[in-house]
């Protein structure tokens, strides 16, 4: 750690322990993070504790690394309980929930990748549906109603409308991936539908960037990352060779593919406020809200903002269309910034930035 890092780290302790100081009278609520040490997870522990909330988090690092508990402790001055393990143990559920007086949850426990998603299809409808399974029941034994659930836009596919509202028909599934999230919103659907005693929101993010801005926590994609941003800046560290851009034949202003890029504080932030609104519920609520800018940006201007603020020419070539890949696609806020009073509050260059920050971290660790 040089002198820069300390100094940032120790001024995102104190910020942290001050916050804990003002709250040390009131008995902080406890929500079970699962996946918590993973990319998302991890930055809304953060939120959640900035927040007044105490994040408790499962987590079998499938996909994650205990570097991100180290990473949360740095920021945040203090351990947070986590219990390694799979959350599909019904009994390790029910031991946490005997253990900690859990009040809500926010699920993100899942495998993501699309492409291995259509290679071991039963590993993702295992994982991802047997674990909303196992949580529901084990919140329903121990009388815990509310619910944040990690869905994505892929449920939408390529929409007929743009952007694209919630109310805006789902396609089907173009990847057993994508068919878990469905079907977990639908899970979810039908079981406040059957009267149960459960708050419950969806969140369908958009794509989510950037990191916290001390660089102690991140994306950590293993093996060959599937999403831009990561490709993006590994092949600017030099460790990727470059970038292919997939088709430039699209119709979009450039002809490359348009997403919704969210800093993934931003999105943590919209967890805090899902399970603020929910307290104000009555039981057996359901909801689901869009969480994105409400801009696209093409693939083309990633890069051009990203060469910006890195200072690094990208080396990048067009290639053919990815099979599978939607056209273009971006979120309507309108309902998460009414209901919710949500809004994001970083721009792609900042995302980018931090993105960046991240990755040059990750290279000096590596050292
Ligand atoms: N990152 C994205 O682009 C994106 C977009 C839309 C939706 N999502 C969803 O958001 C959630 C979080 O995504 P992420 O990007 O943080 O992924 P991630 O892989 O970084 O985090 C998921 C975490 O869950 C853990 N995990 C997986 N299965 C588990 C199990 N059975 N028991 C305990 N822990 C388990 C992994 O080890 C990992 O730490 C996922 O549900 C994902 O499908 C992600």
């Amino acid at each position: 750690m040089d002198i820069f890092d300390a100094v940032a780290a120790t001024a995102y302790q104190q910020a942290a322990i001050l916050i804990i100081h003002k709250l040390e009278e009131v008995p902080m609520k406890k929500i079970l993070i699962t996946g918590g040490a993973g990319y998302i997870g991890s930055h809304t522990a953060v939120s959640l504790l900035h927040a007044g909330f105490e994040p408790i988090i499962i987590d079998d690092f499938s996909n994650s690394e205990k570097s991100a508990l180290e990473g949360l402790r740095k920021i945040l001055g203090r351990e947070l309980t986590c219990y390694e393990g799979d959350c599909n143990n019904q009994e390790l559920m029910d031991r946490i929930f005997s253990e900690q007086s859990i009040t809500g949850v926010i699920h993100f426990a899942a495998h993501k990748a699309v492409g291995e998603s259509t290679k071991l299809p039963l590993k993702y409808y295992k994982n991802n549906i047997g674990s909303l399974l196992v949580l529901l029941e084990a919140m329903k034994k121990h009388h815990v109603k509310d619910l944040v659930f990690s869905s994505s836009c892929t449920v939408y596919g390529q929409p007929d409308e743009l952007p694209v509202r919630e109310i805006t028909p789902r396609k089907d599934a173009e990847s057993p991936y994508g068919n878990t999230k469905r079907i977990g919103e639908d899970i979810l659907m039908d079981y406040v539908k059957s009267g149960e005693n459960i708050r419950a929101i969806a969140l369908r993010y958009f794509n989510p960037i950037g990191a916290h801005e001390s660089a102690e926590i991140g994306e950590l994609p293993l093996g060959v990352p599937a999403n831009l941003i990561p490709f993006v800046t590994q092949t600017g560290a030099g460790i990727r060779e470059k970038l292919t851009v997939f088709g430039d034949d699209y119709d979009t202003p450039d002809g490359t593919c348009i997403r919704d890029y969210i800093h993934v504080l931003d999105l943590a932030d919209a967890h805090v406020k899902s399970l603020q609104y929910l307290n104000d519920k009555q039981d057996n609520f359901y909801d689901l809200f869009n969480v994105g800018t409400g801009r696209g940006n093409t693939v083309m201007e990633v890069i051009k903002a990203f060469e910006k603020v890195s200072g690094k020419a990208l080396n990048y070539h067009i290639g053919p269309r990815r099979p599978g890949d939607v056209e273009k696609v971006w979120a309507d806020t309108t309902k998460i910034t009414d209901k919710l009073n949500w809004h994001p509050q970083y721009s792609l260059e900042e995302a980018l930035r931090d993105s960046w920050n991240w990755q040059l971290a990750l290279a000096k660790r590596a050292q």
